[in-house]
């Protein structure tokens, strides 16, 4: 029987705090897709200043290609050095980031200097990469087991919003104007300053406190005040049980998460998850969406572009009230069939579309609904399902490397895609829907359903499924990915 749930006003302050590091990673990503011309525009200004003559188009391509790559950059460096410090401390020292960031691009136009913009997103692409990896281990640590998938969930309904509002903002009648922009990517120090004033009312993860830091008397005051109950030895049990687990094994390093059987299974789920998220496609819409709406003949880009953003936060909210319900595994399986289908249909659709005007509609629906389906699954799991994946040990570990891999194939797709797409032309999402197939079947054989378990439950479950494989001599390790229904499901609350 599960205890009945309440969400107190201490979870939900600290769930707002943690997120709004995501809201401005959703806002960094979509911040740079609208104002293109007008901040190239500038750039040409300050070469025509500098050098007396305008600027090269090739040199422009590549400066602004490296304007908008080098954020990934920066995600990758930064996502690899989750987990040095506790999660809270390092959300209030990943600030100074944002705030230099924040300000570098701000102030670009004014002193007249792209090197400054160029700087600036690579360091706010540093404080994303390392909010990425923060926000869902914070999260996922202070969430009673019930919730961990919605509130889990939370962390990409704040990057989606921050989309979505980079996007409007972003229009030329509000702050995507010549004098504005600037305007438009120094706003991103706004969450910033809030999440600095909110941070120190927020408790520490109790987890942490007491699994890596052994201050059970914190730990239990912090989960007090989670939980709104004076009565936590159940919790504490639980963790307790972590940690005497963990306490048998040595610290792990990054290279022993592949070398040790126990977690490169769980490892190579967790890589192939994110690569699931990146590989699909969604990026190549929201960092090239104007230009590939314009190629689908439909009349207003930018509003649809908008429109792919509000689809794209409604079926986030979607996934939050579906994953508790229908699991992980199935959200996730359904989100990559549903977005393989769309791919196709936009091919079909983009072929045809010289002969069949209306075609053009085809594919705008097929658009919206690939990132509706994105939004399902493959959005919002990979992200707090690492988490859930592993123990605390393990955990920061883990998340550095698939934080690393999320944000390489993020850049992979943000500079590879637009040559891809001129030489494939039509036909550039058939091999995303190639690549769809291919993780939906890996995820039908391989992904484990965590939903309702405790994090000691799930690593227990690997620990003792690479137990029975390797007294069975010949049978492959990996091809057991099925954590079994325990029959004594204890719950965190
Ligand atoms: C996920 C991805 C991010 C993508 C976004 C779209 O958060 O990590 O790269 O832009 O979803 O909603």
């Amino acid at each position: 029987l599960q205890p009945t749930v309440t969400v107190t006003g201490t979870l939900a302050l600290s769930v707002f705090t943690a997120v709004l590091g995501s809201l401005e990673f959703g806002y960094n990503i979509g911040v740079i897709n609208a104002p293109q011309k007008i901040i190239e525009e500038d750039y040409n200004a300050t070469w025509i200043h500098r050098y007396g003559e305008p600027i090269p188009t090739g040199t422009l391509t590549s400066l602004w290609s490296l304007s908008v790559a080098i954020f990934s950059i920066g995600g990758m460096f930064s996502s690899f050095c989750v987990g040095f410090v506790s999660e809270r401390k390092a959300m209030l020292i990943n600030n100074l980031f944002a705030f230099i960031g924040g300000s570098l691009m701000g102030l670009s136009k004014l002193c007249r200097s792209f090197e400054m913009m160029i700087m600036g997103r690579f360091i706010i692409g540093a404080f994303c990469g390392l909010s990425s990896g923060l926000t869902p281990m914070y999260v996922g640590e202070i969430a009673p087991t019930s919730l961990r998938g919605a509130l889990g969930t939370l962390h990409q309904l704040a990057i989606v919003t921050g989309i979505l509002l980079a996007q409007i903002l972003g229009l030329e009648s509000l702050l995507g104007g010549a004098d504005l922009w600037p305007v438009l990517l120094g706003l991103t120090v706004v969450p910033t300053v809030l999440q600095m004033s909110l941070l120190p009312f927020c408790p520490e993860s109790p987890r942490f406190l007491y699994i890596v830091r052994c201050q059970e008397h914190h730990a239990k005051s912090g989960l007090r005040r989670l939980t709104g109950r004076h009565e936590v030895g159940d919790m504490l049990a639980e963790m307790k049980e972590e940690k005497r687990r963990m306490d048998m094994e040595r610290k792990v390093s990054i290279p022993e998460l592949f070398r040790s059987p126990s977690y490169r299974q769980p490892m190579i789920i967790a890589i192939m998850l994110q690569l699931s998220q990146q590989l699909s496609g969604v990026n190549a819409i929201f960092y090239y969406s104007t230009s590939i709406f314009i190629k689908a003949g439909v009349q207003s880009p930018v509003y649809a572009t908008i429109g792919a953003g509000v689809v794209n936060c409604a079926f986030t909210v979607v996934s939050l009230f579906l994953i508790e319900r229908m699991g992980r595994r199935t959200l996730h399986m359904l989100g990559l069939g549903g977005m393989c289908i769309c791919a196709i249909v936009m091919t079909i659709a983009l072929a045809l579309l010289e002969n069949v005007p209306w075609m053009s509609y085809i594919c705008m629906l097929a658009i919206f609904g690939f990132v509706a389906f994105f939004e399902v699954g493959p959005g919002p799991i990979p992200w707090f399902f690492v988490a859930e994946l592993f123990s605390q040990g393990p955990r920061p570990a883990a998340m550095a490397v698939a934080g690393c891999s999320n944000w390489t194939a993020n850049f992979i797709i943000g500079m590879g895609f637009q040559y891809v797409a001129n030489a494939a032309g039509p036909y550039v999402f058939l091999i995303f829907a190639a690549l769809l197939l291919f993780f939906l079947i890996f995820t039908f054989f391989h992904v484990p359903e965590t939903r309702g378990k405790t994090f000691d439950q799930i690593a227990s479950n690997f620990h003792s499924s690479n137990r029975r494989i390797s007294l069975d001599i010949g049978l492959d390790m990996d091809t057991d990915g099925e954590i079994e229904k325990d029959s004594t499901e204890l719950d965190y609350l």
